[in-house]
């Protein structure tokens, strides 16, 4: 069986002006909670041998599995453990939590009330994104159902000897806050930089207490996945990408927006099918899981949206969020990455010397080459600055600056004509690089100091 209807949107109307939020009486109304009932009748262990089985892997980018992960928490319980929903979705292309939370938001809720019970959680945090004020106020709404109903609150869960707490915690809107470590960081109330890992939030995370991080989308998963088991829930998707997978659509495309289907579908149907194919001109290129993980070529229509077919064949970091960017012929890839740098550069936390400089020199090299003042040593300075930055090779914190390097890596590489024009080998022309001082009225770098003007 592939795909056949839809699992995580089936309360939310396809039709636009049909969608409305789904409080508690309807949720319930449609089979909400039972599987929270259930899952009350479980033992932690069984709840999570079936999250397992499932093969759910994480969709907030990494695709890790999530039973795996809910296991790596302590049996023994020396104290409390809590829940972090990783609700922050401020990577670029990426909107499809929003979605969820906008419409469905007792989906999450069950999520999280099951996924507490299975790791022997007390207290979850919802952290969502500063700039989300009406999802924020969607979720207070749905928790004060949530807790009228007896979902949580210290009487515990429908009476039962399970007492969860769950709470809103609002961001401050920085991108860095979505990084597990980072936000765990914002939590307790400090600046929002990642921590160096180990020791695992798993082990020490929120309050230096065994935590579990879920995204949003991850967590609405798992109702489905206790009603009707981990086999169904592997018939769709591909082997090792199981199950439904909400996918973001923008750019130049005709139908922009969150469609539903299976792991595993082509990017050519992605446009054509789900988007209503492409607007303004002929497709050029896709940015395929927000910026961090690179951008799929002109000859990659064929690319399967799985966590491993767009890595290995697709030649990007992998498929992150699913949200894409679809850009047409008239898109000038040059400015589409200086785009994705400039991000980057305002964004790093600055903790770690590659990626704050290293950024913020691509940066600059990008800004001269779109004005028109590119050499051939700007091409091959930006291939040497992306392999110093990042995880993969070994010299940053989080993956902030692997997602600069994958952008830039893929970019120059699959549109290298395009750059290249812009960068001639004979070009006589100086760069005019001026050093800004204190004081000056003109803008200046995230460095502070020698930005051109
Ligand atoms: C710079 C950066 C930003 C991230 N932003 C988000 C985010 O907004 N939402 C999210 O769910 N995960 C984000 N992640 C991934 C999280 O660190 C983490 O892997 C995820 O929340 C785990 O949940 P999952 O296993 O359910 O996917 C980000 C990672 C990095 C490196
Ligand atoms: S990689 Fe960048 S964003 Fe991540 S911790 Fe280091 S400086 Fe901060």
């Amino acid at each position: 069986m592939a795909f056949t209807e839809p699992v995580l949107t089936k309360r939310i109307p396809l039709d636009p002006s049909k969608r409305h939020a789904v409080w508690y009486d309807e949720y319930e109304a449609t089979g909400g909670y039972a599987q929270l009932r259930r899952a009350l009748e479980m033992t932690p262990a069984d709840i999570i041998k079936t999250v397992t089985d499932s093969g759910l892997r994480g969709r907030g980018g990494a695709g890790f599995s999530a039973g795996q992960k809910w296991s790596f928490i302590p049996k023994e319980k020396k104290g409390p453990h809590y829940m972090a929903v990783n609700a922050d979705e401020s990577e670029p292309g990426t909107f499809k939590d929003r979605y969820l939370i906008d419409y469905d938001p007792h989906l999450m809720l069950e999520g999280i009330a099951i996924s507490c019970i299975a790791t022997q959680c007390d207290i979850a945090y919802i952290f969502i994104r500063g700039e989300y004020h009406r999802e924020a106020k969607v979720l207070e709404k749905a928790l004060q159902e949530a807790y009228a109903k007896g979902v949580f609150g210290q009487n515990g869960t429908f009476g039962s000897k399970h007492k969860i707490e769950c709470y809103v915690h609002r961001g401050a809107g920085a991108y860095i806050c979505g990084e597990e470590t980072g936000l765990l960081e914002a939590l307790e109330g400090k600046r929002g930089w990642p921590r160096n890992k180990p020791p695992f939030p798993a082990i020490a995370g929120a309050f230096a207490k065994p935590t579990v991080i879920n995204n949003v989308e991850t967590l609405c998963c798992v109702p489905p996945i206790m009603e009707k088991g981990p086999q169904w829930f592997k018939s769709m998707g591909t082997p090792s990408s199981p199950g439904p997978k909400l996918f973001g659509m923008s750019g130049h495309v005709n139908k922009p927006g969150v469609y539903e289907d299976e792991l595993g579908i082509t990017l050519d149907y992605a446009i054509n099918k789900l988007a209503g194919g492409m607007k303004g001109g002929r497709y050029k290129g896709s940015i395929c899981g927000g910026i961090s993980m690179g951008v799929l070529g002109p000859n990659q229509l064929d690319i399967k949206l799985d966590f491993d077919d767009v890595r290995f064949r697709g030649g990007c970091l992998g498929l992150g969020t699913a949200g894409m960017i679809v850009m047409n012929e008239h898109t000038d890839m040059v400015r589409a990455l200086r785009n994705c740098v400039r991000f980057y550069s305002h964004e790093s936390c600055g903790q770690c010397t590659p990626c704050r400089e290293g950024s913020a020199w691509m940066r600059k090299i990008l800004d001269r080459i779109v004005d028109g003042l590119g050499r051939a040593r700007d091409l091959e300075m930006l291939m040497e600055l992306e392999k110093t930055m990042g995880i993969m090779p070994g010299t940053t914190i989080c993956g902030l600056a692997d997602g600069t390097a994958w952008a830039t890596r893929t970019f120059i590489n699959k549109y290298y004509e395009e750059f290249a024009a812009r960068c001639p080998e004979d070009s006589q022309r100086t760069v005019p690089l001026t050093v800004i001082k204190r004081g000056n009225a003109l803008p200046t770098t995230p460095m502070g100091s020698n930005t051109r003007v």
